[in-house]
């Protein structure tokens, strides 16, 4: 496993992150925090909830044409960014490998519980395919990845989504800068739909994404030794309709001071105050495209599934 990141330099960022994010106006927290391998394994809990269309969507997508994305781009590396489990990567990897193109896949995320499962996984699915996982933060390490000849680069779960546009735009750039000639970016964007499907898929009866939420104040008590009450936080999903993104937010049940004693810090919280812990942002084509286009990358192919809820779309450098 090569780490670009290890969890020492990891949690000296949550420190940073924490310090800022609770000290600001309104109080937010950064949602790569969330993925240690508790949250990871609630992740997956969610993809499979009756609520959460995303994931089957997608998959959809990529069932019909992983055969074409196999052909269009003859991969030979196949680069996946916030891989996660890589269950739906598979479909990818066996279209490459009927292709006859395969030969490695470098999985990448910031969790390496997450990691070493998925990895262990595919290589024993795919004898013959050098599987090598990095632990890696995707704002940060896309310039450390090597550069194989004919590199598919995936992005899928509509994790992009979770970036603002500033951070959008940043990640996009540094995309466009790790491609050659020959390489691709394949990218899953959660489409615009109606906001109880929406607010429904990010607040489920089951309340996993809720557990899925609070576990980063889980991480903060751990790694940052504070005294996060979870019963004393709320799971908010709510849609912003000018902006097309999701938030979701933890409310402050009740007046409480939480001690971060590892940063000798006091937050104060009023009852009904808000941490912004997540936004999920929902695509057009059009903001695809342009966004894409912003960065150097042009949209040579864009697939929806049958109900248009979910888009993968295939770029090439411009
Ligand atoms: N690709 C999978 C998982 C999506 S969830 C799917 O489509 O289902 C987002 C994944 O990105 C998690 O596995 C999380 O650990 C990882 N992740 C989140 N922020 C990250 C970051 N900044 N750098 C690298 N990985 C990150
Ligand atoms: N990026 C996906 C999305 O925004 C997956 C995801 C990340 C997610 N965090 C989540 C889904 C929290 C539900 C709840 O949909």
């Amino acid at each position: 496993m090569e780490i670009y990141l290890d969890p020492g330099a990891l949690t000296e960022q949550l420190a940073i992150d924490v310090r800022a994010g609770l000290t600001a106006t309104p109080k937010t927290l950064p949602p790569k925090y969330f993925y240690d391998a508790r949250g990871s394994e609630l992740f997956d809990e969610i993809t499979r909830l009756p609520e959460y269309y995303a994931t089957r969507a997608e998959r959809a997508i990529l069932d019909a044409h992983a055969a074409d994305i196999a052909t269009t781009t003859g991969a030979r590396t196949l680069v996946e960014l916030g891989s996660g489990t890589s269950e739906k990567t598979r479909l990818l990897l066996q279209a490459l490998r009927d292709a006859g193109t395969l030969e490695r896949f470098l999985p990448f995320d910031v969790d390496p519980a997450v990691l070493k499962d998925a990895s262990a996984a595919v290589s024993a699915e795919f004898p013959g395919v050098e599987v090598s996982p990095i632990v890696g933060d995707f704002e940060q390490h896309l310039g450390r990845l090597p550069r194989h000849p004919g590199r598919l680069l995936a992005f899928l779960g509509s994790t992009i989504g979770n970036l603002d546009p500033a951070q959008r735009a940043r990640f996009l750039a540094d995309v466009r800068a790790t491609l050659a000639d020959g390489d691709a970016l394949l990218l899953g964007t959660d489409l615009v739909k109606s906001p109880q499907r929406l607010v429904a898929a990010y607040d489920d009866a089951a309340g996993v994404t809720a557990a899925f939420d609070k576990n980063v104040l889980t991480v903060v008590n751990r790694d940052l030794d504070a005294d996060f009450d979870l019963d004393a936080f709320a799971h908010r999903a709510v849609w912003d309709a000018a902006d097309e993104w999701i938030e979701m937010r933890l409310e402050s049940l009740r007046e409480q001071v939480v001690h971060v004693r590892a940063l000798d810090l006091d937050v104060p919280f009023a009852r009904g105050e808000q941490i912004r812990t997540e936004i999920s942002a929902k695509f057009r084509r059009e903001r695809v495209e342009r966004e894409l286009d912003a960065a150097g990358l042009r949209l040579r192919q864009w697939w929806t599934d049958p109900a248009g809820d979910f888009a993968v779309s295939l770029s090439v450098p411009a």
